[in-house]
C-alpha cells in the first residue's frame, strides 16, 4: 500500500469557488434536449412535456448553470426559429450534427426548465452563420424589461418579466475548421469585439466569455487567445477552453493522470491572459471559462461528416465506467485548485450525450458513473480552497510521465468551518493510504468519509436496474451489490419472500476466490446456484449484503505473537434496515464476535455473538422472522472481534508470528456479513406496528395458557 500524507493550513486560502464552476451543458444535439430533458407523452412528462425524473436528476447533480443551446449546434441556429407556438416552428437542417432540429424547445422553453431546475442559463449566441445584429436581439429578447419589438415579442410569448440572461458565450470553437462560419482569428477577434460592444450597449449588467481553443492540441492554442484577446480585452470578462480525455490504446495509467495536462492547459491560459494584460497595460484580470469538459471517448466518433440524417439520433452516449468516474474526479480536483482564475466550468454535456445522465424515450432515467463525483464535489466544493501540501510516492506513465499517485485538493465551508477534501489515488494496482496533519486547523476532527471505488474498474451502471445504482458513489459500504460471501462450511442465504439480489440482463458475474496453498497440487472446484423469481413475479425489495467491519483503522490489524488482541469497528445505517443473517468472518486467529446496535435514542441492544469461532466451519445464522433485527436510521452497527494468537488457538499454525491485515488465509480480517433490506420511514413504522402487535399477541397467549 502506497503512503502519502498531506498538511491542511486555513491560513493558506487559495481563493473562492465560485459555483459556477460545477455547470454543465444542454446542446441541441443527439438526445440531450429531444427524448433527454423533453418528451412529450413520456409517462414523466409535465404539463410541457420535460420529463420529471430527469429534472429530478438534474437537480441532485447540482448544477448552478447550464450552457445552451451550443456547442457546434449554435454556429448554425436561428434563435427565432424556437419561440412562439410550437406548431407553426420551422423543421430546419443542423448541419453540425446531420440531424433534423424539430425547434419544439426553444430559448423561452429552455430559460423556463432550466429556472425550474434551480439552474440560470449561460446562453450562447450564433458568430458561425449570423453576427452582431442576431446577438443584440436575441439578448434584447431575454432581458430587456418591455416596449421594444423584441421585449414585447418575449411578453406575448408568455414571458413578461425579462429573464436576466447573465452569462453569455461569444459563439462556440470558433477556432475549430468543423465549425459552421470557422474564422481566424483576427477575423473572429474583430467580429466578438464588435459584438460584446453591441450586446454590452443593450445590457451592461452581462458576463462575455470570449472563444479560446477548442483543446490544446490545436495548431493556433495559444497565438489565438493573444489575438482574441488584444482585440476584445476590456470588453469581455473570460475566454474559454474545451477539453476532453480518453483512454487511448490500453494506457490507463496516462487516462488516469489526464488532470496533469488538464492543470497544464489552464495554466497555459492564465499565462496568456496575463501577457495580454501587461503588453495592453491592462489592470482588470481576464478569467477562465473552462465551458466544455469531460471523458469523451471521441475515437469512437465516426466524425460528423459521416453521420446519417436523422431526428434526435443516438450520438455520442458514452457509457461510463468506475475508472471514467476516477477521471472526472480528478479533473474536478483540478478545477478546484485554479479556483483563483477558472470561475466557469461546464460538464459537457447533461444527458445521454457524453453525459452524467442517461435516459430511454419511454423508459427509465438513470446516474452513470461519472454523476457521483460530479454531485459530491458540487456539494462539497463550495467556500474557500485550500492550499494542500501533499507529499507521496509518483510513478511513471507513457503520456504524462511521473506523476504524483495522491491528488488532492481541500474546501472549507466558509460558513461552518468545515473541510471537505478531495482526493483520487491514480494507481490502478495498489492502495493509498493517506495521514492529514491538521494541526493548523485546532477543534477540526475528522467526519464523514465517502469513498467512490468498485472492485471492478470497468463497471458500469445501467438503466436497466430497478432498484439503486450498482455504482453508487454516495454508499457504497450500504449499497454494495454483491450476490453472495461463501466460506468453508457456509450452507446458504436465505432471501425473505419478496425480497433477493439484483441481477440485471448483461451484468458480468465476477468471482474473487481466494484459495490458499497446501503444499499440493489439488484440483479447485466452484459452482454456484441461483434461483429466479418466477417471470412476471417481481420482488419488491432488494437484499444488499454488507461486510459490517470489526476493525476501527481501514486494513490496519496489529496482533502480536503468541498474545490475544481486539478491534473494534463503526458503520451507520443510512437506512431503516432489517437485518437477516449473521455470519461472522475471520482467519485463523479469530476468536470471537459480537455484534451490537446502537440505537440513535443512545439504548443498545447485542444482536448476536459468537464465543467459539472456528475457521474451518464458517456458520450463517439466520434469524428468524421476528427476531431479524429491525433498525432505524442512524443506528451504528458496532463489530467487536477478539483474536487468539496463542497456542492454545488449535488453528492457529504459528504462533510466534505476527500478523497483520490481509486476504491471505494467514493473515487476519474481520467483519461480520449481513444480508440487509432497506425500508422507508413509512415501510419502517408499519413492520415496527406489525411486530408489536405480534408481541402483544403472544403475550396475551402465554397469558392465557
Ligand atoms: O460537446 C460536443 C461538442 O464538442 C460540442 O458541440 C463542441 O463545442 C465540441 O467540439
Amino acid at each position: 500500500m502506497h503512503q502519502a500524507a498531506l498538511t491542511i493550513d486555513p491560513a493558506l486560502p487559495v481563493s473562492t469557488v465560485d459555483p459556477r464552476l460545477f455547470g454543465s451543458f444542454v446542446e441541441h444535439m443527439g438526445r440531450c434536449v429531444y427524448t433527454g430533458i423533453y418528451e412529450p407523452g413520456h409517462p414523466q412528462a409535465d404539463a410541457d412535456g420535460f420529463r420529471r425524473d430527469v429534472a429530478d436528476l438534474v437537480r441532485e447533480l447540482g448544477v448552478p448553470i447550464l450552457r445552451y443551446p451550443g456547442g457546434n449546434f449554435v454556429s448554425g441556429y436561428n434563435w427565432e426559429d424556437g419561440i412562439g407556438p410550437r406548431d407553426q416552428r420551422p423543421r430546419r437542417l443542423d448541419l453540425a450534427w446531420r440531424s433534423i432540429e424539430s425547434n419544439q424547445v426553444g430559448v423561452d422553453d429552455f430559460v423556463g426548465w432550466c429556472k425550474g431546475v434551480g439552474s440560470a442559463p449561460m446562453m450562447a449566441v450564433n458568430l458561425g452563420t449570423r453576427g452582431v445584429d442576431a446577438a443584440r436581439t436575441l439578448l434584447e429578447y431575454c432581458n430587456h424589461p418591455s416596449g421594444t419589438y423584441w421585449s414585447d415579442l418575449r411578453r406575448s410569448n408568455g414571458s413578461p418579466e425579462p429573464y436576466g440572461v447573465k452569462l453569455w458565450c461569444l459563439g462556440n470553437e470558433m477556432d475549430g475548421p468543423w465549425q459552421i462560419g470557422h474564422k481566424t482569428a483576427g477575423e473572429y477577434a474583430r467580429l466578438a469585439a464588435e459584438t460584446a460592444k453591441a450586446m454590452r450597449r443593450v445590457d451592461p449588467s452581462i458576463e462575455l466569455a470570449a472563444c479560446g481553443s477548442s483543446h490544446q492540441r490545436m495548431p493556433t492554442f495559444g497565438g489565438w487567445e493573444a489575438t482574441v484577446l488584444e482585440e476584445t480585452y476590456d470588453l469581455v470578462d473570460y475566454i474559454s477552453l474545451h477539453s476532453y480525455y480518453e483512454e487511448v490504446g490500453g494506457d490507463r495509467d496516462s487516462f488516469l493522470a489526464r488532470a496533469v495536462d488538464f492543470d497544464r492547459f489552464i495554466e497555459a491560459v492564465v499565462a496568456t491572459c496575463d501577457h495580454v494584460r501587461a503588453t495592453g497595460r491592462h489592470t482588470k484580470r481576464i478569467n477562465l471559462s473552462v465551458d466544455e469538459w469531460n471523458v469523451w471517448f471521441q475515437s469512437r466518433f465516426p466524425g460528423e461528416e459521416n453521420l446519417a440524417w436523422g431526428e434526435a439520433p443516438r450520438l455520442i452516449e458514452d457509457t461510463y465506467s468506475v475508472t471514467d468516474a476516477v477521471v472526472v474526479g480528478n479533473l474536478l480536483i483540478s478545477l478546484l485548485r485554479h479556483a483563483d482564475r477558472v470561475k466557469i466550468g461546464c460538464l459537457a454535456q447533461l444527458v445521454n450525450v457524453i453525459a452524467p445522465i442517461r435516459s430511454e424515450p419511454g423508459g427509465t432515467a438513470w446516474r452513470q458513473t461519472i454523476f457521483h463525483p460530479f454531485a459530491l464535489t458540487s456539494k462539497y466544493g463550495r467556500g474557500t480552497v485550500l492550499r494542500t501540501e501533499a507529499t507521496g510516492p509518483t510513478h511513471e506513465t507513457p503520456e504524462q510521465g511521473e506523476v504524483p499517485i495522491l491528488d488532492v485538493t481541500a474546501v472549507r465551508d466558509d460558513e461552518s468551518g468545515a473541510v471537505t477534501l478531495f482526493a483520487v489515488n491514480r494507481d490502478q494496482r495498489s492502495e493509498l493510504q493517506c495521514e492529514v496533519d491538521l494541526r493548523a486547523c485546532p477543534g477540526l476532527v475528522s467526519g464523514e468519509h465517502v469513498a467512490i471505488s468498485d472492485a471492478d474498474p470497468d463497471a458500469v451502471n445501467t438503466g436497466t436496474a430497478n432498484g439503486p445504482d450498482r455504482f453508487a458513489g454516495d454508499d457504497p459500504v450500504n449499497r454494495r451489490p454483491q450476490l453472495m460471501e461463501w466460506a468453508i462450511g457456509k450452507g446458504y442465504d436465505l432471501y425473505r419472500p419478496g425480497t433477493g439480489k439484483l441481477l440485471v440482463p448483461g451484468e458480468k458475474i465476477s468471482w474473487d476466490q481466494h484459495i490458499h496453498a497446501v503444499g499440493e497440487e489439488v484440483t479447485g472446484g466452484s459452482e454456484i446456484g441461483i434461483w429466479f423469481y418466477k417471470k412476471g413475479e417481481e420482488p419488491k425489495k432488494r437484499s444488499y449484503l454488507i461486510g459490517f467491519t470489526g476493525i476501527d483503522r481501514t486494513k490496519m490489524l496489529d496482533i502480536p505473537p503468541n498474545s490475544m488482541a481486539m478491534t473494534e469497528g463503526f458503520t451507520v445505517l443510512k437506512e431503516n434496515a432489517l437485518i437477516e443473517n449473521f455470519q461472522p468472518h475471520f482467519h485463523l486467529r479469530g476468536k470471537s464476535m459480537q455484534v451490537e446496535a446502537i440505537l440513535p435514542d443512545g439504548s443498545r441492544q447485542i444482536i448476536s455473538y459468537v464465543g467459539n469461532f472456528n475457521f474451518n466451519w464458517m456458520t450463517n445464522y439466520i434469524y428468524d422472522d421476528d427476531a431479524a433485527p429491525l433498525l432505524p436510521k442512524g443506528t451504528v452497527i458496532h463489530v467487536s472481534a477478539w483474536y487468539d494468537n496463542t497456542k492454545a488457538n488449535k488453528n492457529n499454525p504459528d504462533p510466534d508470528q505476527w500478523v497483520g491485515y490481509g486476504d491471505r488465509t494467514v493473515d487476519e480480517m474481520a467483519h461480520a456479513w449481513m444480508n440487509v433490506v432497506y425500508f422507508n420511514d413509512a415501510e419502517y413504522k408499519e413492520l415496527l406496528a406489525e411486530r408489536k402487535a405480534k408481541a402483544v399477541k403472544t403475550t396475551d397467549n402465554e397469558k392465557q395458557q
